[in-house]
């Protein structure tokens, strides 16, 4: 299997961890999958809860430091693997936490929930960290490549295309649109890769993502056309992943049918473990808790006290409150059956290939 080249960057595996929010994949998780040979994410997303950094009143300057703490965590773990960062467009912070990324010495920056139309813009005095979209269609591609090659005069240095039938967390795609055959994950990466070469002429690296779980989706990933995949459920039941015991306790126990959609509050339909569905719901009203954050640019439980405080939801299952709150998965996750290692994972997968 060839390395999978990003920009400036080469990594020995054609893997990207996928970014989890609120403290999933924080530093050490992306440190071991850095020094395994793949890319490996911090994700922005909250990562100040559950930190020293936040004292209650202070957000997004905590958001921002906990963030490069965690990119030198990962560091320490990896000095020399390729670090990344995984930053939603959809929130408030987005701007400061790339810059925040960039600081903490982010070499790749992941982006997706949203069109990350501005980005070059804010790293254009660092050329060499590499600039990846999330999309889950050709249109969406088109718009922000389009947009970067005339403003910006770049192109991303690869693509990620997320499959909203099958990835968690936050979905590209509108709810009624999901989980009914429509969707064709690698007809999309091979429409992507065609429009890179009819348009630009160029190889921009195409990345699957989504139902990737043992060594089998990954040849059929790189079978139909992906240049690499980028895996998250999968790494969650590591000893490495930075979530609570009884989160990835939660994915081992659950079923596949236990698995399903949410609405967020963020007007984007999301992937999770159900079976607490009521009490993610319920802990907020009863409580009486309003928006303490502002963490997302549009939410409705920010706005009108709508759904569910999304951040402090999936912050409470990092924590080990599965009861309370909300464990984003893909569908695969039923599938965990053991904590077990990073490294194990990738001897699994790449060994004598
Ligand atoms: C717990 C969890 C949290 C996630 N958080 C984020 C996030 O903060 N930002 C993002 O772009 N994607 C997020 N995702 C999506 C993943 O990065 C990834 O693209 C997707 O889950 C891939 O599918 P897989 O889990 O089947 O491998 C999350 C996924 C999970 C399971």
């Amino acid at each position: 299997m060839e390395p999978l080249v990003i920009g400036k960057h080469t990594v020995r595996y054609p893997l990207i961890q996928g970014g989890m929010g609120v403290r999933i994949s924080a530093g050490r998780l992306a440190g071991h999958i850095a020094k395994n040979g793949g890319v490996g994410l911090v994700a922005a997303a909250g990562i100040a809860l559950n930190s020293g950094f936040y004292n209650g009143k202070n957000f997004f300057q905590a958001e921002a430091e906990a963030f490069k703490e965690e990119l030198r965590k990962a560091y320490e773990i990896a000095p020399d693997g390729v670090i990344g960062v995984n930053v939603m467009v959809a929130l408030s912070d987005f701007e400061p936490l790339v810059r925040a990324a960039i600081e903490g010495g982010a070499k790749v920056i992941v982006c997706g929930a949203g069109l990350p139309m501005g980005l070059p813009e804010l790293t254009a005095d660092h050329p060499d960290v590499a600039l990846v979209p999330i999309v889950s269609s050709l249109r969406a591609a088109q718009l922000i490549v389009r947009k970067w090659r005339k403003t910006y005069k770049r192109l991303p240095d690869a693509v990620v295309v997320e499959d909203p039938d099958t990835a968690g967390g936050h979905l590209g795609e509108k709810m009624e649109k999901i989980g009914i055959g429509e969707y064709d994950q690698y007809a999309t990466v091979r429409e992507i890769k065609t429009f890179f070469q009819d348009e630009y002429g160029v190889a921009v690296p195409v990345i699957a993502a989504g139902g990737i779980w043992d060594r089998a989706d990954l040849e059929h990933a790189m079978a139909e056309g992906a240049d690499g995949v980028q895996m998250a459920s999968r790494f969650v039941c590591t000893e490495e992943c930075d979530a609570s015991d009884e989160f990835k306790q939660r994915y081992i126990d659950c079923k596949q049918e236990d698995i399903g959609l949410i609405m967020s509050p963020a007007g984007l339909p999301g992937r999770a473990i159900l079976t607490n569905k009521e009490n993610i719901r319920e802990y907020d009203l009863d409580h009486h808790t309003p928006c303490r954050m502002g963490c997302l640019k549009k939410c409705s439980y920010k706005e009108s006290g709508e759904r569910f405080c999304i951040v402090t939801a999936l912050d409470r299952a990092q924590r080990g409150d599965v009861d309370t709150g909300l464990v984003f998965c893909g569908t695969n996750a039923w599938k965990s059956d053991k904590i077990t290692t990073v490294r194990a994972i990738f001897d699994e997968l790449f060994d004598n290939l």
